[in-house]
């Protein structure tokens, strides 16, 4: 994430996220899922504005930058509201924030758009209301907050994601990578598409030394081995909207097609960053779902 500050604010860049595998290998008892995830940032950022108040208050309002998107909840619903309380609450600061977001990250996508919004909140607010953590209480506090929290918080263009998404290995990526993404009009709660699993909806998947030695090479065969999803199986039967991104993608110039996360987004690798941007806008003139071009980075 990148931060510019002035005086008595702060202004952060945060970027989204694909998930280029996800193996699902278990239910566990707190009900969460063990999960083996290779997630890679994108160019695509939400953009949000922290204006130090001296009083104890945190006020939140937003502005979608996209079409067809339901208005976020700016109460603690929201994650970005719920970890600057528990910074409050942590630290006993008296410190408050009125946040703007500006969303550019479709909600509901698998784009990790919530998670990353609230990780630079705990970055941002440290820094603004001089609290002086540590990176590793931060990151327990993250881990806290949700699952995909942590790899956000140390601005990684690629790692594979552990636990229940919150240990976090950082992998390098020889090249940069050109996706073009699909978003369905409707998107899918995160929670029905993981209580929707089942054991025999996972593909085999690739294991991590398959990951760090298919991304070290750099080669696009390689990595488009890689593409996989446990969760593709449910999103799948909640939305048909799904099958038809993939289908629609696959109709295109691309190396391989894939959902990230719980969907619903979906994505095309693809060879260059002029063909990404040929066909996310090729995709966009059909009117028939939003679509963009993005790169791997921060
Ligand atoms: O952690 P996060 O808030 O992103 O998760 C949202 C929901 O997705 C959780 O409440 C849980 O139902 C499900 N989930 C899961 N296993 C994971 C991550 C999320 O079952 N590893």
């Amino acid at each position: 994430m990148r931060t510019r500050r002035d005086n008595s604010s702060l202004i952060v860049q945060v970027p989204a996220k694909i998930n280029l595998s996800l193996r699902i290998l278990g239910r566990r008892d707190d009900g969460f899922h063990d999960l083996e995830t290779l997630m890679v940032s994108v160019r695509m950022y939400d953009s949000i504005r922290f204006d130090l108040q001296e009083s104890p208050l945190v006020q939140l309002t937003s502005t979608s930058l996209l079409p067809n998107e339901k208005p976020l909840p700016n109460d603690d619903r929201n994650l970005i509201i719920q970890a600057a309380q528990l910074l409050q609450r942590t630290t006993e600061t008296r410190s408050g924030a009125i946040i703007h977001l500006n969303k550019r990250i479709p909600s509901e996508a698998g784009m990790g758009g919530g998670s990353s919004d609230a990780a630079a909140t705990l970055v941002a607010l440290n820094q603004l209301w001089e609290l002086n953590l540590s990176q590793e209480k931060l990151h327990q506090l993250a881990a806290s907050l949700g699952s995909d929290l942590n790899f956000f918080l140390d601005s990684n263009v690629a790692a594979i994601c552990t636990g229940r998404g919150e240990i976090v290995t950082p992998v390098r990526v020889k090249r940069p990578l050109h996706f073009v993404i699909v978003k369905p009009q409707s998107g899918l709660s995160t929670a029905d598409v993981f209580k929707h699993w089942t054991a025999h909806s996972s593909p085999e998947t690739p294991h991590h030394d398959e990951i760090v030695q298919a991304l070290e090479s750099g080669g696009l065969s390689q990595i488009s081995w890689l593409v996989t999803n446990s969760l593709q199986g449910s999103a799948r039967n909640l939305s048909r909207e799904i099958e038809k991104s993939l289908e629609l993608l696959d109709q295109h110039d691309i190396v391989v097609s894939g959902m990230t996360g719980s969907g619903s987004a979906c994505f095309g690798l693809c060879r260059s960053r002029k063909s990404a941007n040929r066909v996310a806008r090729k995709i966009q003139s059909l009117g028939v779902m939003e679509s963009w071009a993005v790169t791997s980075g921060v």
